[in-house]
């Protein structure tokens, strides 16, 4: 008999945030510094595809995506699914609505999209984190250590330091310490260790 559910392609799932010294991310819907080149280290990951017809996928929390100021908006080489119970439709320059991340995958890794997509990636906030971490197929995780103290009220979860670990002269990463705003930050990247290889 004939298999009529479509195989979901495997696409990597990637998780890209900014974290201060106590792992705060935001405070009061915001991002809690203002960091230009920081931003721009965010959206070159975001919109970087191997050729020109293909997309990244980028999976926003609902109150990340209204936080986010729409000027942003649009981004080359991107579909954007925002996770919500709540929302009917997408919201302005968004191009879906999904229940959860796993409702992504699947979108994201079968026809007519899988052909298109290369990577999803995951921007926050909290509780979409702590759903990407927990996947099988999340491989990576762009995590910016800003070495300073913010007054926060949402921060990044907490994660198996074992399982993701952190790399060192990661291809495309720069170690050395960036300043920006008189804040120093550095780029760094935990890759899992082991997982399904499915
Ligand atoms: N520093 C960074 O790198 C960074 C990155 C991103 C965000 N932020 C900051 O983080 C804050 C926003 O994050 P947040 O954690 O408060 O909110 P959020 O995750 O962006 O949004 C929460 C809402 O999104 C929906 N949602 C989130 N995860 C879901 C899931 N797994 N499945 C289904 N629906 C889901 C729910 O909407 P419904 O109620 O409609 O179901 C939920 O109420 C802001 O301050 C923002 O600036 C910082």
């Amino acid at each position: 008999m004939e298999n009529t559910q479509a195989k979901v392609q495997r696409k990597p799932v990637r998780l890209i945030a900014a974290a201060c010294n106590d792992m705060g991310i935001g405070k009061d819907g915001k991002m809690p510094w203002s960091l230009p080149s920081e931003f721009q280290w965010f959206l070159n990951k975001v919109t970087g595809v191997s050729r020109p017809g293909k997309f990244n996928m980028v999976v926003w929390g609902k109150l990340c995506w209204f936080s986010h100021p729409q000027s942003t908006f649009p981004l080359p080489n991107t579909l954007h699914a925002v996770l919500s119970s709540t929302l009917d439709s997408p919201p302005d320059h968004a191009h879906f609505v999904c229940s959860d991340l796993e409702a992504v995958v699947h979108l994201a890794g079968t026809p007519p999209l899988a052909d298109l997509i290369e990577t999803i990636w995951i921007v926050g906030g909290m509780q979409v984190y702590k759903e990407a971490l927990q996947h099988r197929w999340c491989d990576l995780v762009y995590l910016t250590k800003v070495m300073a103290d913010f007054d926060c009220d949402v921060f990044f979860p907490e994660f198996d330091r074992e399982l993701f670990k952190l790399q060192e002269g990661f291809p495309g990463v720069p170690s050395e310490i960036q300043e920006e705003e008189g804040v120093k930050y550095q780029f760094q990247v935990f890759k899992r260790e082991t997982g399904d290889k499915a």
